[in-house]
Protein backbone atom coordinates (compact mmCIF):
# COMPACT_ATOMS: atom_id res chain seq x y z
CA UNK A 1 0.00 0.00 0.00
CA UNK A 2 1.41 2.99 -0.50
CA UNK A 3 0.56 6.34 1.28
CA UNK A 4 0.96 9.62 -0.10
CA UNK A 5 3.59 12.22 2.38
CA UNK A 6 0.86 14.25 3.84
CA UNK A 7 -0.71 11.52 6.79
CA UNK A 8 -3.97 9.66 4.76
CA UNK A 9 -4.25 7.37 8.10
CA UNK A 10 -4.91 11.37 10.11
CA UNK A 11 -7.32 12.30 7.26
CA UNK A 12 -9.37 8.93 7.67
CA UNK A 13 -9.42 9.47 11.32
CA UNK A 14 -10.97 13.13 11.09
CA UNK A 15 -13.17 11.82 7.53
CA UNK A 16 -14.40 8.75 10.22
CA UNK A 17 -14.64 11.50 13.42
CA UNK A 18 -17.21 13.83 10.64
CA UNK A 19 -19.47 11.09 10.11
CA UNK A 20 -19.78 10.14 13.36
CA UNK A 21 -20.48 13.50 14.57
CA UNK A 22 -22.95 13.70 11.46
CA UNK A 23 -24.25 10.51 13.24
CA UNK A 24 -23.62 9.12 9.78
CA UNK A 25 -21.26 6.44 10.45
CA UNK A 26 -22.85 3.19 12.32
CA UNK A 27 -19.81 2.26 14.75
CA UNK A 28 -19.35 -1.08 12.79
CA UNK A 29 -18.15 0.31 10.08
CA UNK A 30 -16.11 3.06 11.43
CA UNK A 31 -12.54 0.49 11.75
CA UNK A 32 -12.97 -0.01 7.79
CA UNK A 33 -13.38 3.76 7.14
CA UNK A 34 -10.33 4.42 9.13
CA UNK A 35 -8.63 1.29 8.16
CA UNK A 36 -9.15 1.94 3.90
CA UNK A 37 -7.03 4.21 2.13
CA UNK A 38 -9.94 5.49 -0.70
CA UNK A 39 -6.94 6.98 -2.24
CA UNK A 40 -6.10 3.71 -3.93
CA UNK A 41 -9.45 3.47 -5.52
CA UNK A 42 -9.85 6.82 -6.73
CA UNK A 43 -5.92 8.25 -7.31
CA UNK A 44 -7.89 10.60 -10.12
CA UNK A 45 -11.59 11.62 -10.32
CA UNK A 46 -14.05 13.97 -11.35
CA UNK A 47 -16.52 15.76 -9.14
CA UNK A 48 -19.02 18.80 -10.21
CA UNK A 49 -18.70 21.93 -10.66
CA UNK A 50 -19.78 24.82 -8.24
CA UNK A 51 -19.25 27.26 -10.49
CA UNK A 52 -21.67 28.44 -12.70
CA UNK A 53 -21.36 27.76 -16.08
CA UNK A 54 -21.22 24.98 -18.73
CA UNK A 55 -18.67 22.67 -17.20
CA UNK A 56 -20.68 20.55 -15.04
CA UNK A 57 -17.72 17.72 -13.97
CA UNK A 58 -13.97 18.99 -12.79
CA UNK A 59 -10.72 16.55 -12.93
CA UNK A 60 -9.00 16.51 -9.12
CA UNK A 61 -5.65 14.75 -9.04
CA UNK A 62 -3.04 15.06 -7.46
CA UNK A 63 -1.06 16.83 -10.27
CA UNK A 64 -3.70 19.33 -11.16
CA UNK A 65 -4.82 20.44 -7.50
CA UNK A 66 -1.44 19.41 -5.27
CA UNK A 67 -1.48 16.73 -3.08
CA UNK A 68 -3.11 18.38 0.28
CA UNK A 69 -6.29 19.56 -1.29
CA UNK A 70 -6.65 16.35 -3.31
CA UNK A 71 -6.18 14.22 -0.35
CA UNK A 72 -9.01 16.04 1.49
CA UNK A 73 -11.19 15.76 -1.60
CA UNK A 74 -10.61 11.98 -1.38
CA UNK A 75 -11.73 11.90 2.41
CA UNK A 76 -14.74 14.12 2.19
CA UNK A 77 -18.42 13.05 1.71
CA UNK A 78 -18.29 13.28 -2.00
CA UNK A 79 -19.26 10.88 -4.97
CA UNK A 80 -15.84 10.74 -7.07
CA UNK A 81 -16.55 10.36 -10.77
CA UNK A 82 -14.37 7.84 -12.38
CA UNK A 83 -15.83 7.62 -15.98
CA UNK A 84 -18.51 8.85 -18.18
CA UNK A 85 -20.70 7.15 -20.56
CA UNK A 86 -18.80 3.94 -20.09
CA UNK A 87 -15.36 5.37 -21.91
CA UNK A 88 -12.26 5.55 -19.99
CA UNK A 89 -10.68 9.11 -18.96
CA UNK A 90 -7.56 9.91 -20.08
CA UNK A 91 -5.58 11.21 -17.16
CA UNK A 92 -2.57 11.92 -19.09
CA UNK A 93 -4.15 15.57 -19.83
CA UNK A 94 -8.00 15.45 -18.17
CA UNK A 95 -10.21 18.30 -19.42
CA UNK A 96 -13.30 19.59 -17.54
CA UNK A 97 -16.27 17.57 -18.87
CA UNK A 98 -19.74 18.66 -19.96
CA UNK A 99 -22.89 17.11 -21.37
CA UNK A 100 -21.98 13.31 -20.25
CA UNK A 101 -23.51 10.72 -18.03
CA UNK A 102 -21.63 9.62 -14.92
CA UNK A 103 -21.18 5.28 -15.59
CA UNK A 104 -18.59 4.80 -12.66
CA UNK A 105 -17.99 6.18 -9.31
CA UNK A 106 -16.77 5.90 -5.83
CA UNK A 107 -19.85 6.39 -4.02
CA UNK A 108 -20.81 9.09 -1.42
CA UNK A 109 -18.90 6.78 1.94
CA UNK A 110 -22.22 8.00 4.28
CA UNK A 111 -24.66 6.20 1.33
CA UNK A 112 -22.21 3.40 1.41
CA UNK A 113 -21.98 2.69 4.93
CA UNK A 114 -25.03 3.26 5.37
CA UNK A 115 -26.39 0.12 2.76
CA UNK A 116 -23.38 -1.51 4.55
CA UNK A 117 -25.01 -1.28 7.93
CA UNK A 118 -28.60 -2.09 5.92
CA UNK A 119 -26.63 -5.58 5.51
CA UNK A 120 -26.98 -6.26 9.42
CA UNK A 121 -24.00 -8.52 8.87
CA UNK A 122 -22.37 -10.87 11.57
CA UNK A 123 -18.24 -12.19 11.85
CA UNK A 124 -19.68 -14.83 9.34
CA UNK A 125 -21.28 -13.54 6.69
CA UNK A 126 -20.61 -13.65 3.28
CA UNK A 127 -21.47 -11.28 0.38
CA UNK A 128 -21.86 -10.63 -2.89
CA UNK A 129 -21.65 -7.53 -4.41
CA UNK A 130 -22.75 -6.07 -7.61
CA UNK A 131 -21.11 -2.89 -9.00
CA UNK A 132 -17.37 -2.90 -7.68
CA UNK A 133 -16.47 0.09 -9.49
CA UNK A 134 -13.72 1.70 -7.49
CA UNK A 135 -13.05 -1.16 -4.98
CA UNK A 136 -13.85 1.08 -2.34
CA UNK A 137 -17.14 -0.60 -0.89
CA UNK A 138 -15.53 -4.05 -1.51
CA UNK A 139 -12.70 -3.23 0.70
CA UNK A 140 -14.66 -2.04 3.13
CA UNK A 141 -16.55 -5.30 3.40
CA UNK A 142 -13.15 -7.17 3.11
CA UNK A 143 -11.70 -5.08 5.99
CA UNK A 144 -14.87 -6.31 7.88
CA UNK A 145 -15.20 -9.88 7.17
CA UNK A 146 -12.00 -10.70 5.51
CA UNK A 147 -11.36 -10.88 1.48
CA UNK A 148 -12.45 -14.66 1.45
CA UNK A 149 -16.26 -13.90 2.19
CA UNK A 150 -16.41 -11.35 -0.55
CA UNK A 151 -17.20 -11.84 -3.80
CA UNK A 152 -17.95 -8.78 -5.98
CA UNK A 153 -19.01 -8.12 -9.96
CA UNK A 154 -18.34 -5.36 -12.06
CA UNK A 155 -19.45 -5.49 -15.86
CA UNK A 156 -16.80 -3.00 -17.13
CA UNK A 157 -13.56 -4.55 -18.14
CA UNK A 158 -11.77 -1.31 -17.76
CA UNK A 159 -13.47 -0.60 -14.21
CA UNK A 160 -12.80 -4.09 -13.19
CA UNK A 161 -9.33 -4.23 -13.81
CA UNK A 162 -8.25 -0.92 -12.08
CA UNK A 163 -10.64 -2.29 -9.00
CA UNK A 164 -8.52 -5.22 -8.78
CA UNK A 165 -5.33 -3.56 -8.97
CA UNK A 166 -6.55 -1.02 -6.48
CA UNK A 167 -7.57 -3.84 -4.35
CA UNK A 168 -4.47 -5.21 -4.50
CA UNK A 169 -2.48 -1.84 -3.58
CA UNK A 170 -4.77 -2.35 -0.15
CA UNK A 171 -4.25 -4.92 0.33
CA UNK A 172 -7.44 -7.23 -0.61
CA UNK A 173 -7.52 -10.50 -2.96
CA UNK A 174 -11.78 -11.08 -2.90
CA UNK A 175 -13.32 -13.26 -5.68
CA UNK A 176 -14.04 -10.53 -8.21
CA UNK A 177 -16.02 -11.36 -11.42
CA UNK A 178 -16.22 -9.36 -14.38
CA UNK A 179 -19.28 -9.57 -16.13
CA UNK A 180 -22.93 -8.64 -16.48
CA UNK A 181 -23.98 -8.77 -12.73
CA UNK A 182 -28.16 -8.67 -13.37
CA UNK A 183 -27.34 -13.21 -14.44
CA UNK A 184 -25.72 -13.42 -11.00
CA UNK A 185 -22.37 -13.70 -9.70
CA UNK A 186 -21.81 -17.48 -11.05
CA UNK A 187 -21.35 -18.61 -7.34
CA UNK A 188 -21.33 -22.49 -6.19
CA UNK A 189 -22.93 -21.35 -2.92
CA UNK A 190 -25.52 -18.85 -1.79
CA UNK A 191 -24.72 -15.82 0.03
CA UNK A 192 -25.80 -15.06 3.42
CA UNK A 193 -25.89 -11.44 2.05
CA UNK A 194 -26.26 -9.43 -1.31
CA UNK A 195 -25.98 -5.52 -1.93
CA UNK A 196 -25.91 -3.81 -5.37
CA UNK A 197 -24.20 -0.27 -5.70
CA UNK A 198 -25.99 0.11 -9.12
CA UNK A 199 -29.83 1.32 -9.59
CA UNK A 200 -31.62 -1.65 -11.49
CA UNK A 201 -35.54 -1.31 -12.72
CA UNK A 202 -36.38 -4.58 -10.82
CA UNK A 203 -34.11 -6.71 -8.39
CA UNK A 204 -32.53 -9.09 -10.70
CA UNK A 205 -34.35 -13.13 -9.88
CA UNK A 206 -30.56 -14.20 -9.99
CA UNK A 207 -29.79 -12.13 -6.70
CA UNK A 208 -32.31 -14.15 -5.01
CA UNK A 209 -31.49 -18.01 -6.26
CA UNK A 210 -27.97 -16.66 -4.77
CA UNK A 211 -28.80 -15.72 -1.53
CA UNK A 212 -29.25 -17.97 0.75
CA UNK A 213 -32.70 -18.78 2.74
CA UNK A 214 -33.03 -15.97 5.40
CA UNK A 215 -30.63 -13.62 3.60
CA UNK A 216 -30.60 -10.10 2.74
CA UNK A 217 -30.83 -8.52 -0.50
CA UNK A 218 -29.90 -4.78 -0.16
CA UNK A 219 -30.43 -2.54 -3.75
CA UNK A 220 -31.58 0.84 -5.23
CA UNK A 221 -34.43 0.26 -7.46
CA UNK A 222 -35.10 3.29 -9.97
CA UNK A 223 -36.41 3.93 -13.51
CA UNK A 224 -36.20 6.32 -15.94
CA UNK A 225 -37.80 9.12 -14.48
CA UNK A 226 -36.05 8.89 -11.55
CA UNK A 227 -34.95 6.77 -8.21
CA UNK A 228 -37.38 4.75 -6.23
CA UNK A 229 -35.01 4.32 -3.47
CA UNK A 230 -33.10 1.87 -1.46
CA UNK A 231 -34.76 -1.54 -0.79
CA UNK A 232 -33.77 -4.25 1.86
CA UNK A 233 -35.65 -7.76 1.09
CA UNK A 234 -35.13 -10.84 3.03
CA UNK A 235 -34.79 -13.78 0.99
CA UNK A 236 -37.48 -16.08 2.54
CA UNK A 237 -37.33 -19.68 1.08
CA UNK A 238 -35.81 -19.50 -2.63
CA UNK A 239 -39.49 -18.24 -4.00
CA UNK A 240 -39.66 -15.38 -2.98
CA UNK A 241 -38.06 -12.18 -1.16
CA UNK A 242 -40.01 -9.11 0.80
CA UNK A 243 -39.36 -6.22 2.40
CA UNK A 244 -39.43 -2.24 2.18
CA UNK A 245 -37.92 0.82 1.21
CA UNK A 246 -35.77 1.82 3.75
CA UNK A 247 -34.74 5.19 2.36
CA UNK A 248 -36.37 7.68 -0.55
CA UNK A 249 -33.37 9.26 -1.53
CA UNK A 250 -30.52 7.39 -2.71
CA UNK A 251 -30.05 7.20 -6.55
CA UNK A 252 -27.29 5.26 -8.62
CA UNK A 253 -26.43 5.31 -12.25
CA UNK A 254 -28.92 2.33 -13.54
CA UNK A 255 -27.18 -1.08 -14.59
CA UNK A 256 -25.41 -0.27 -18.28
CA UNK A 257 -27.73 -2.86 -19.74
CA UNK A 258 -31.03 -1.10 -18.23
CA UNK A 259 -30.21 1.92 -19.56
CA UNK A 260 -33.31 3.78 -21.57
CA UNK A 261 -33.15 3.46 -25.62
CA UNK A 262 -30.62 6.07 -26.70
CA UNK A 263 -33.59 6.98 -29.26
CA UNK A 264 -36.66 8.61 -28.28
CA UNK A 265 -38.37 7.32 -30.95
CA UNK A 266 -41.16 9.17 -33.13
CA UNK A 267 -42.59 12.34 -31.26
CA UNK A 268 -46.40 12.48 -31.73
CA UNK A 269 -47.86 14.52 -33.99
CA UNK A 270 -49.80 17.52 -33.40
CA UNK A 271 -53.28 16.02 -34.17
CA UNK A 272 -52.51 12.21 -32.31
CA UNK A 273 -54.34 11.30 -29.46
CA UNK A 274 -57.12 13.15 -27.83
CA UNK A 275 -57.14 15.76 -25.39
CA UNK A 276 -58.57 16.41 -21.91
CA UNK A 277 -58.45 18.25 -19.40
CA UNK A 278 -56.58 17.29 -16.19
CA UNK A 279 -56.26 18.63 -12.56
CA UNK A 280 -52.70 16.82 -11.70
CA UNK A 281 -50.03 18.71 -13.55
CA UNK A 282 -46.56 17.46 -14.56
CA UNK A 283 -45.04 18.97 -11.50
CA UNK A 284 -46.29 15.65 -9.95
CA UNK A 285 -43.04 14.26 -11.70
CA UNK A 286 -40.69 16.24 -9.95
CA UNK A 287 -41.46 16.18 -6.36
CA UNK A 288 -40.32 13.59 -3.87
CA UNK A 289 -43.62 11.70 -3.01
CA UNK A 290 -45.49 12.27 -6.03
CA UNK A 291 -42.75 11.57 -8.16
CA UNK A 292 -42.00 8.35 -6.37
CA UNK A 293 -45.83 7.26 -7.43
CA UNK A 294 -45.44 8.77 -11.00
CA UNK A 295 -42.37 6.58 -11.27
CA UNK A 296 -44.20 3.48 -9.60
CA UNK A 297 -47.36 4.41 -12.57
CA UNK A 298 -44.73 4.97 -15.42
CA UNK A 299 -42.33 1.95 -15.33
CA UNK A 300 -41.03 2.14 -18.85
CA UNK A 301 -41.50 5.90 -19.80
CA UNK A 302 -39.16 8.68 -20.17
CA UNK A 303 -40.27 12.27 -19.60
CA UNK A 304 -38.79 15.38 -21.26
CA UNK A 305 -39.92 19.32 -21.73
CA UNK A 306 -40.01 21.28 -24.99
CA UNK A 307 -41.76 24.66 -25.82
CA UNK A 308 -44.31 24.28 -28.50
CA UNK A 309 -44.16 26.88 -31.87
CA UNK A 310 -46.16 29.90 -29.83
CA UNK A 311 -43.04 29.08 -26.88
CA UNK A 312 -45.76 27.42 -24.35
CA UNK A 313 -44.25 24.66 -22.41
CA UNK A 314 -44.66 20.83 -23.58
CA UNK A 315 -44.07 18.10 -21.64
CA UNK A 316 -44.13 14.64 -23.11
CA UNK A 317 -44.38 11.26 -21.44
CA UNK A 318 -43.18 8.42 -23.80
CA UNK A 319 -43.25 4.79 -23.24
CA UNK A 320 -40.76 2.72 -24.58
CA UNK A 321 -42.52 -0.11 -24.54
CA UNK A 322 -45.83 0.25 -26.11
CA UNK A 323 -45.22 3.44 -27.85
CA UNK A 324 -47.64 5.09 -25.69
CA UNK A 325 -47.12 8.71 -25.16
CA UNK A 326 -49.14 11.57 -23.29
CA UNK A 327 -48.23 14.94 -23.79
CA UNK A 328 -49.37 18.29 -21.08
CA UNK A 329 -49.74 21.59 -21.83
CA UNK A 330 -50.71 24.77 -19.74
CA UNK A 331 -54.05 25.92 -20.23
CA UNK A 332 -55.05 28.52 -17.69
CA UNK A 333 -55.08 27.79 -14.27
CA UNK A 334 -54.92 23.88 -15.13
CA UNK A 335 -53.68 21.49 -17.63
CA UNK A 336 -54.62 19.80 -20.89
CA UNK A 337 -53.29 16.07 -21.51
CA UNK A 338 -53.38 14.97 -25.18
CA UNK A 339 -53.05 10.77 -24.43
CA UNK A 340 -52.50 8.07 -27.29
CA UNK A 341 -51.27 4.55 -27.52
CA UNK A 342 -52.51 1.62 -25.95
CA UNK A 343 -52.24 2.85 -22.35
CA UNK A 344 -53.59 6.34 -21.05
CA UNK A 345 -50.43 6.99 -19.73
CA UNK A 346 -51.74 9.91 -17.53
CA UNK A 347 -54.40 8.05 -16.74
CA UNK A 348 -52.48 5.90 -14.56
CA UNK A 349 -50.39 8.43 -12.90
CA UNK A 350 -53.82 9.77 -12.02
CA UNK A 351 -55.14 6.55 -11.02
CA UNK A 352 -52.30 5.88 -8.82
CA UNK A 353 -51.72 9.34 -7.04
CA UNK A 354 -55.87 9.24 -6.06
CA UNK A 355 -54.76 5.90 -4.44
CA UNK A 356 -51.99 6.81 -2.74
CA UNK A 357 -53.93 9.92 -1.46
CA UNK A 358 -56.79 7.86 -0.63
CA UNK A 359 -53.78 6.10 1.90
CA UNK A 360 -52.59 9.10 3.37
CA UNK A 361 -50.11 9.85 1.05
CA UNK A 362 -47.55 7.74 2.76
CA UNK A 363 -44.06 8.55 2.50
CA UNK A 364 -41.95 6.02 0.51
CA UNK A 365 -40.60 4.31 3.19
CA UNK A 366 -43.84 2.70 4.06
CA UNK A 367 -43.77 1.07 0.67
CA UNK A 368 -43.70 -2.79 0.70
CA UNK A 369 -42.00 -4.69 -2.15
CA UNK A 370 -42.39 -8.75 -3.09
CA UNK A 371 -40.00 -10.66 -5.59
CA UNK A 372 -41.08 -13.55 -7.30
CA UNK A 373 -39.73 -15.60 -10.10
CA UNK A 374 -41.43 -13.93 -13.46
CA UNK A 375 -43.49 -11.50 -10.80
CA UNK A 376 -42.57 -8.64 -8.52
CA UNK A 377 -44.50 -5.75 -7.10
CA UNK A 378 -44.17 -2.58 -4.54
CA UNK A 379 -47.38 -2.48 -2.81
CA UNK A 380 -49.16 -0.37 0.58
CA UNK A 381 -50.51 -1.98 3.40
CA UNK A 382 -50.39 -5.32 2.46
CA UNK A 383 -49.19 -7.38 -0.24
CA UNK A 384 -51.91 -9.54 -0.79
CA UNK A 385 -54.58 -7.05 -1.96
CA UNK A 386 -53.32 -3.11 -1.05
CA UNK A 387 -52.82 -1.26 -3.78
CA UNK A 388 -49.60 -2.42 -6.22
CA UNK A 389 -47.52 -1.58 -8.51
CA UNK A 390 -45.65 -4.15 -11.14
CA UNK A 391 -42.03 -3.43 -11.69
CA UNK A 392 -40.12 -4.63 -15.00
CA UNK A 393 -39.05 -8.18 -14.53
CA UNK A 394 -35.01 -8.37 -15.41
CA UNK A 395 -34.67 -10.63 -18.47
CA UNK A 396 -32.33 -13.75 -18.53
CA UNK A 397 -31.30 -13.52 -14.71
C1 LIG B 1 -21.75 3.68 -8.38
S1 LIG B 1 -20.58 2.63 -9.12
C2 LIG B 1 -20.09 1.54 -7.86
C3 LIG B 1 -19.47 2.11 -6.64
C4 LIG B 1 -18.57 1.14 -5.94
N1 LIG B 1 -19.27 0.19 -5.15
C5 LIG B 1 -17.50 1.87 -5.18
O1 LIG B 1 -17.53 1.89 -3.95
O2 LIG B 1 -16.63 2.43 -5.83
C6 LIG B 1 -21.63 1.53 -10.06
C7 LIG B 1 -20.85 0.49 -10.82
O3 LIG B 1 -21.77 -0.50 -11.28
C8 LIG B 1 -21.26 -1.00 -12.48
N2 LIG B 1 -22.32 -1.71 -13.19
C9 LIG B 1 -23.31 -1.19 -13.98
N3 LIG B 1 -24.07 -2.17 -14.48
C10 LIG B 1 -23.59 -3.33 -13.97
C11 LIG B 1 -23.95 -4.70 -14.11
N4 LIG B 1 -24.99 -5.06 -14.87
N5 LIG B 1 -23.23 -5.64 -13.45
C12 LIG B 1 -22.17 -5.28 -12.67
N6 LIG B 1 -21.77 -4.01 -12.52
C13 LIG B 1 -22.48 -3.05 -13.14
C14 LIG B 1 -20.78 0.26 -13.20
O4 LIG B 1 -19.88 -0.06 -14.25
C15 LIG B 1 -20.14 1.01 -12.04
O5 LIG B 1 -18.77 0.73 -11.96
Amino acid sequence: MTEPDLDATALRREFAEELTAERKLPADWRAAVEAVPRHECSPAFYVPNDAPGLTAYVPITRELVGAEAWLRRVYSDETLITQFDGRDIDWSDPQPISGANPTSSSTLPSLVVQMLDALDLDDESTVTEYGTGTGYSTALMCHRLGAERITSVETDAGVADRARAALDRCGYAPRLVTGNGLAGADRSDQAARTIATMGVRGIPWAWVRETAPGGLVVATLRGWLRSLGLVRLVVEDGQHATGQFIAADPAFMIARQQQAPANIGMLPGDDDGKTRETEVGPEVLNMPDSGFVAQLALPNSRSFFMPDDDGRLRVYVLDAANESFAVLTAAGAGWLVREGGPVSLWAEVEQSLALWHAAGSPAATEFGVSVEAGRQRVWLDNAEDGPSWRLPVVPGS
